[in-house]
């Protein structure tokens, strides 16, 4: 028995979806446990092509996954997400379980998500516009409403009579906007929801619980990255939830001792979507072409993700905060053309200080110091052992692992399930 946790190292998108959908081969339980339908994690398998935004990737698999109580939950848009699995001939009713106590994403969150993007102007956070900040803001305020609130038609319609007002009156008055909310048709488009989804709720801290102790191997899917959690991410850019490895126990309801290995997920160089500090961003012709050889488009959005070169400072720092005992190193395949690819190792500030360590409050104008590799200019996406891996790629791949203290597990060099390489399999699975 394992438990694994699959972890973002930077700003999302470093291809958690395909590592996950690699190691459920193995797992008999992926769960995620925090983020909502603000995730896109894409899985590409034999010619097939899927972006799933809340079920976990291991329903690709057929195994047993889980909405845990740390998501906040859009039905609508789990709805769409069970055509379009249909679409692949996935069937979601044998092996999908959602957390009776995770959050809903109502109708007002995703308005107020938009408006409020929409009054911060240039100081915009650049969100997804989901209502993920919403949702997470009434689940902390304690007026949040969860899918067993959904049992009785009139306990939904307390509850709900006790927050719309408040709602439509910042609505009115804040936002001068004409919409109002109605209570009568959240209550009765809610109802209908949990008639649909009554079937896939569950404990899901028992469920996860009881896996563990019949010795079953679990993985735990994290969405976003390092940098975009609430507490230890660029602040105030980053998304609403704790999207670190220590997100598992609260959001699964699993102690911290059960954890086995945590897994972090490492793009060869750098992306983020949306505003907020990037030190080593490249608004130049290099990080043109690792947009366009990345593919670097937001899974969700479809927003172009902006560019740059691998951070060490960074990732070492998301090591440390998750506890990440080894690496899943993607997109090495990107960099195939390079003739010399960099590593920012520490930052200038303004007044000619070098920092070694990413500071807690981020400060304008940090320059990167870099050190520069030199490039294996032949393509990778072919090959399949890790011996035959160029020599300056290793040596690249030895040097990260240098900077950020932590050994490689495996390395992506292609979309697809089989562009992965193996190089530990005793970091993966005990
Ligand atoms: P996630 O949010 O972390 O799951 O990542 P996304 O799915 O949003 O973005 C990663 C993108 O890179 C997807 O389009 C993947 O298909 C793709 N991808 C993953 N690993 C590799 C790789 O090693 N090489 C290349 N070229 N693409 C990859
Ligand atoms: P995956 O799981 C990349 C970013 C948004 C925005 C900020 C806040 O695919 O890696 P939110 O809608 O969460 O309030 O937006 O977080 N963001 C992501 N960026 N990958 C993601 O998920 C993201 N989920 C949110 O772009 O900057
Ligand atoms: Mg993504």
């Amino acid at each position: 028995m394992t438990c694994v946790v699959i972890v973002g190292t930077q700003w999302g998108d470093e291809g958690k979806g395909k590592l996950v959908d690699f190691l459920t081969e193995d797992a008999d339980l992926v769960a995620r446990y925090q983020g909502g339908n603000n995730a896109g994690h894409t899985v590409k398998f034999e010619d097939k092509s899927c972006i799933l935004h809340l079920i976990p990737s291991g329903i690709l698999r057929n195994k047993m996954s889980v909405i845990g109580n740390g998501t906040v939950v859009d039905p609508s848009a789990l709805l769409q997400e069970f055509e379009e699995l249909k679409e692949l001939d996935i069937s979601v009713e044998e092996n999908l379980k959602i957390s009776e106590t995770a959050h809903l994403i109502m109708p007002y969150h995703r308005v107020f998500d938009q408006l409020r993007e929409k009054a911060k102007g240039d100081n915009k956070i650049g969100t997804t516009g989901r209502g993920i900040g919403p949702a997470y803001t009434d689940k902390v305020a304690r007026s949040g409403i969860r899918f067993t609130d959904l049992r009785s038609a009139d306990h939904l319609r307390a509850r709900l009579e006790a927050l719309i007002p408040e709602k439509n009156c910042l609505m009115k008055y804040f936002f001068q906007s004409p919409v109002q909310f109605s209570i009568d048709q959240i209550v009765e488009e809610y109802l209908g929801y949990y008639e649909q989804f009554k079937s896939y709720l569950c404990d899901s801290s028992l469920l996860i619980n009881q896996a563990i102790d019949n010795n079953q191997n679990v993985l735990f899917e994290g969405a976003q990255g390092t940098f975009l959690d609430v507490d230890h991410g660029t602040y105030p850019f980053v998304t609403s939830s704790n999207t670190m490895a220590g997100g598992v126990c609260a959001g699964c309801g699993v102690g911290p001792v059960k954890i086995d290995k945590i897994i972090g997920i490492v793009k060869a160089y750098t992306t983020r979507v949306g505003s907020g500090p990037f030190p080593t961003e490249l608004l130049d012709e290099t990080g043109r072409l690792l947009r366009k050889e990345g593919s670097e488009f937001g899974a969700t959005t479809g927003r172009p993700r902006r560019c740059g070169w691998f951070d060490a400072v960074l990732v070492r720092q998301a090591v440390r905060l998750n506890g990440i005992t080894s690496l899943a190193i993607t997109k090495l395949d990107v960099l195939d053309q390079l003739e010399t690819i960099k590593i920012a190792v520490g930052y200038r500030t303004r007044n000619g200080q070098t920092l070694t360590e990413l500071p807690p409050v981020y400060e304008k104008g940090m320059v990167p110091i870099y050190e520069e590799h030199p490039g294996w200019q032949c393509s990778t996406k072919d090959i399949t052992e890790y011996d035959k891996l160029p020599e300056a790629l290793i040596s690249y791949l030895n040097r990260i692992s240098e900077l950020v203290g932590a050994p490689v597990s495996l390395v992506s060099v292609g979309p697809k399930r089989e562009e992965t390489i193996v190089c530990d399999p005793k970091q993966i699975w005990a």
